[in-house]
């Protein structure tokens, strides 16, 4: 097998480019010598190259690469890792167009959302390169005199990161800059359908600085790599985003050797909108959230809660706006709405649409498209679909399709929106369109969602605060922000007496 290895622009003239597992700071094939291919989702005659179709054998030479740096770099000053991260942030920016181009290209999603992916990565890069002179524990006074007490954050160790193809710069940038600024060292399983943007990534990380051995890649299945990956006795704490059964599997192997998980599994976010809202500002809050990345993130907007004084208004502008949007292929700056990422997901958008309309919803706009647009014919495409008089409990209402469809559901004033908006198992974001500053309070209060937003969409989490999700969303960890550190770090409290006796807490203290 050549061994190309790393970036597609070291393939000579039409060869497929070949990429390895990066392990211990070296590329190198899958210990099987198999491989597995990346499409274009646009046109899958494109053939983005050949990936190593990994197994155990390489997630255990993997983790013990990582255990093998681990000591140097826990030791190393935490705003000297800093300083790898701004060069690895510096570096993400550099050359996000390129980065951009290639994400369109293996994912669909169209450039300008494909650079702002890569924002985010240089966003959180620079956020947790900060991180490095903060990471801030607690000094406070013992209730002893001439006594110290204080409480650090430690490394945990080696971090398996798992990560979907929905932000495949973003969200591994996320995880991994939190888990490498602690002082942890990392095995990334980036998804299936984005393996070429993991090497990507990874290949940047090398040059900015980090020693061999503290990120490691190794691309596969998720039976193959993910799960030998949670099971793995080395590895200390998981983070995980992606679908729900995936995650609770991961949870429970990890659960079986109290290894600490992340879980971040998704939404089925509303936006309400109320009869006193701006209903221009509504229409462009909604198009944005349910059709922007054609659906496929997880804080899409996939309910319209509407104030039925208004739904008949709303619904013909949406209507009308969506069925101008323009499909199409990421890279032509035309397109509004990319491709959905694979034939599986294509026939799950598809089938969800035929089980709304099954249980009495209305196909007010959307399908896959016809057949006179050649240009889409070997694409993934579906249209941005509405579906009207959908009930709350309904299953197009309840679970995540993950793509351009949105259900319009009716109700009569804020109480019962609120309601809705809360009745379902996931709890990621949530929105409101209001111009009622008590009703805004009463929605900041009472939506059950980890992010909640005022006259604007539900999508766009901004990298310096938490992100994440109640419910059957995750598991009680956050992502971003400060809170990030708690997933991959340990407290240490520590105690100091310098008064030179015996003091004896909780009982000389009165
Ligand atoms: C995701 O889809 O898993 O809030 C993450 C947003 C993005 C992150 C989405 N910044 O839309």
């Amino acid at each position: 097998m050549t061994q190309v290895a790393a970036s597609s622009e070291k393939g000579t003239g039409d060869e497929v480019p070949v990429f390895g597992n990066f392990i211990g700071g070296e590329w190198r094939p899958a210990e099987s010598g198999r491989s597995f291919e990346s499409l274009n989702p646009a046109d899958t005659r494109d053939l983005i190259g050949k990936f190593a179709a990994s197994d155990a054998a390489d997630v255990a030479a993997a983790v013990r690469a990582a255990e093998e740096a681990l000591p140097a770099w826990s030791d190393m000053p935490a705003p000297k890792r800093g300083e790898i991260m701004y060069a690895f942030g510096a570096l993400l920016a550099e050359h996000k167009e390129r980065l951009a181009r290639a994400m369109t290209r293996e994912m669909g999603k169209v450039l300008a959302e494909a650079r702002g992916d890569v924002q985010e990565g240089v966003d959180i890069a620079y956020l947790m390169a900060g991180e490095g002179r903060r990471m801030f524990g607690d000094t406070t006074p013992s209730e002893l005199p001439s006594k110290w007490a204080m409480s650090i954050r430690q490394h945990i160790g080696v971090a398996g990161i798992i990560t979907p193809w929905n932000f495949p710069i973003a969200i591994p940038c996320w995880k991994m800059t939190a888990a490498l600024i602690t002082g942890n060292v990392v095995v990334l399983k980036p998804s299936s359908d984005t393996p070429h943007c993991a090497a990507l990534l990874v290949e940047l990380m090398d040059e900015a600085g980090f020693p061999a051995g503290t990120v490691n890649m190794v691309t596969g299945s998720g039976e193959e790599v993910g799960m030998p990956l949670a099971e793995n006795p080395d590895v200390n704490v998981i983070s995980f985003t992606g679908n729900g059964t995936t995650g609770r599997q991961i949870a429970i192997a990890a659960a079986r050797r109290n290894a600490r998980v992340s879980l971040e599994l998704g939404g089925k976010n509303a936006i309400a909108v109320m009869a006193d809202a701006d209903l221009d500002l509504a229409v462009e809050g909604i198009l944005w959230s349910a059709f922007g990345t054609t659906g496929q993130r997880c804080t899409a907007c996939s309910r319209l809660v509407v104030d039925e004084k208004v739904a008949d208004k709303l619904v013909a502008t949406l209507v009308d706006r969506a069925s101008r949007l323009r499909l199409g292929a990421g890279l032509d700056s035309a397109t509004d709405v990319g491709p959905l990422i694979n034939a599986a997901a294509l026939q799950k958008v598809g089938a969800y649409v035929e089980v709304g309309t099954e249980e009495g919803a209305r196909l007010a706009t959307g399908g896959e498209p016809t057949a006179d647009r050649e240009d889409l014919e070997h694409g993934h495409f579906y249209g941005p679909t509405i579906l009207d008089g959908v009930r709350y409990m309904d299953r197009v209402a309840q679970e995540e399709i993950f793509g351009p469809v949105l259900s319009v559901i009716r109700v009569n004033g804020y109480q019962e929106a609120a309601m809705v908006v809360n009745h379902t198992r996931y709890g990621l974001s949530s929105s409101i369109y209001t111009t009622d500053t008590n009703t805004a309070f009463r929605a900041m209060r009472d939506f059950t969602t980890g992010i909640v937003y005022v006259n604007a969409g539900t999508i766009g989490a901004e990298t310096h605060l938490p992100f994440g999700g109640m419910k059957g969303t995750g598991n009680g960890h956050r992502e971003a922000g400060h809170a990030a550190l708690d997933t991959f770090t340990e407290w240490k409290s520590i105690y100091v007496d310098y008064s030179g006796r015996l003091q004896r807490a909780q009982i000389d203290n009165q």
